[in-house]
This record gives C-alpha cells, structure tokens and sequence, in this order.
C-alpha cells in the first residue's frame, strides 16, 4: 500500500507526516504549522495542504480534529473556528488535496495509537486516554474498541467546563505550580473513574512529556495511571491508522 499520512489538527499548531503503521511510528521527522489565527476552514484546508505538500505525499490521508466528527462530518468545535460546525470537513480535504481523507476526533486518533502501539497495548477491560493540551480530549475503549466522541473534557466540574479548570492550558492561563495543576486533574480523575470504572487511565497531549512533573502528585486510586508512550505523536500515527483502515484490526 501507498504510504500513510497522518495529520493532526490542534488549537495552536497542524503537524503532519508518514507514518510507518507497522511499527506505529513516524517514518520521517514531523513538519509542523502554527495554525492560522482565526482557525477558519479556509486558513486550515491551506495550512494542511503546506504540510502534505512538504513531504510532496501522494497517498491516503488521516486527519485530526479537536471536535465531535462524525462520518467525516464536524459537529462541535469549542477551540477552533466555529465556521467548521456542520461542514463535511472529509470532503473538503479530499477536494483541496486531491487524495483519500478520513477525519476522526483528535483524541480519538491519539487513543487508538495508544491503545495500538503505546501505553494501552495489551490491555482488555476499559481503558481511557485522556489528552491534556489546549482542552481536554478523551478516547474510551472496552476490550480495544473505541466508543467515538466521548468529550470528557465537558463533563461538569465544580460548577464549570472541566477543561476550563484542568486542561494544560488552564494550568499555564491560571499560572499554576505542578502541585496545583494536580490537585485540578486529581478531582477531574475522580469525576471519570466515578463514572466509566476505567482499569487503565492514559495520561496523552504535550504535558505527557512533563509527567515527572505532576503524576507524583496525583493520588492513588482503583485505576493505574501511566503516561502516554506515543507523547504527542500519538495524534499523527492514530490519524493514519484510520486512514488504513487498520484501526480496528
Ligand atoms: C473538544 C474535543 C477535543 C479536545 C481536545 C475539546 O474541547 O471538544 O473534541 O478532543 O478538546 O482537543
């Protein structure tokens, strides 16, 4: 098969490339945009073309989006340009780059990646993966298989959007130590385990890299708690799995 692309699509920045599905890695070091600032469907289909045309990808490609998708389709978009709302965002990819486009939920992609090749491999049972950045992405899984657009990141916490509080993000708006930022994601963590009983809890987005810095600070609980291994690859390699076809398999 053709090479694979995968593209992620974030609040402040698009990053893209082949990806290598066997091993469930980047196959050339990823190139990366700030994304245009109103993120408009016009500025981002422009931006996304920059990036695949970089690695000059002829190819299926996956995308990413921080909102509900649906069949392609966006519904939600709460850290992107609201113009994305009810737009066939597959089949405006396909027709600005003139290849096969699959768009699917960015922490969704993230999650299968994880589940696939990172920090999820060979666990049954229920897994979340739950991504901090500019908002809260969540991925649920029972036995491996995803249920879509699960949008933890809304779940109500004291009084309040929960990413509002506890997204990494909130942590550099609100300028909070590591401890504080934890005390935050220690209720957050409460609030989901309260309802999905998770086994596994994945920690994913940027501020995986930094897990040093705050998992010692969170408390035990039924659920184990690791960080994500794909750091914020997982967006990329997830986004072509599901280009493949190989999401499931
Ligand atoms: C969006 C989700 C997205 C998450 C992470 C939330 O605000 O509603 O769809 O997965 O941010 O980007």
């Amino acid at each position: 098969m053709a090479a694979v692309f995968g593209v992620d699509i974030g609040g402040s920045g698009i990053k893209g490339a082949p990806v290598d599905l066997t091993g469930g890695q980047l196959a050339e070091e990823r190139h990366k945009v700030l994304t245009p600032q109103p993120s408009t469907p016009e500025s981002v289909l422009a931006a996304v073309h920059e990036v695949v045309d970089h690695f000059g990808h002829r190819g299926p490609v996956g995308l990413t989006f921080p909102g509900v998708v649906v069949d392609g389709r966006i519904q939600t978009a709460a850290n992107v340009s609201k113009d994305w709302i009810g737009l066939d965002a597959a089949g405006l990819f396909r027709e600005e780059l003139d290849l096969p486009c699959t768009v699917l939920n960015d922490a969704d992609a993230a999650g299968l990646a994880e589940v696939r090749h990172g920090a999820g491999r060979d666990r049954s049972g229920v897994v979340l993966v739950l991504t901090f950045g500019t908002g809260i992405g969540s991925a649920l899984f029972s036995d491996g298989v995803l249920v879509p657009n699960t949008e933890l990141g809304h779940l109500e916490l004291r009084g309040k959007d929960a990413e509002r509080r506890a997204s990494s993000a909130a942590r550099e708006r609100h300028e909070l130590s590591w401890a504080d930022w934890a005390v935050r994601v220690n209720e957050y963590l409460d609030l989901v385990e309260m309802l999905f009983s998770p086994q596994l809890i994945v920690i994913g987005g940027g501020v995986s890299r930094k897990h040093d810095k705050f998992l010692p600070h969170l408390t035990d609980r039924p659920a184990e708690v690791v960080p994500a291994l794909l750091r914020n690859d997982a967006g990329i390699v997830g986004a072509a799995m599901a280009a493949a076809g190989s999401a499931g398999e």
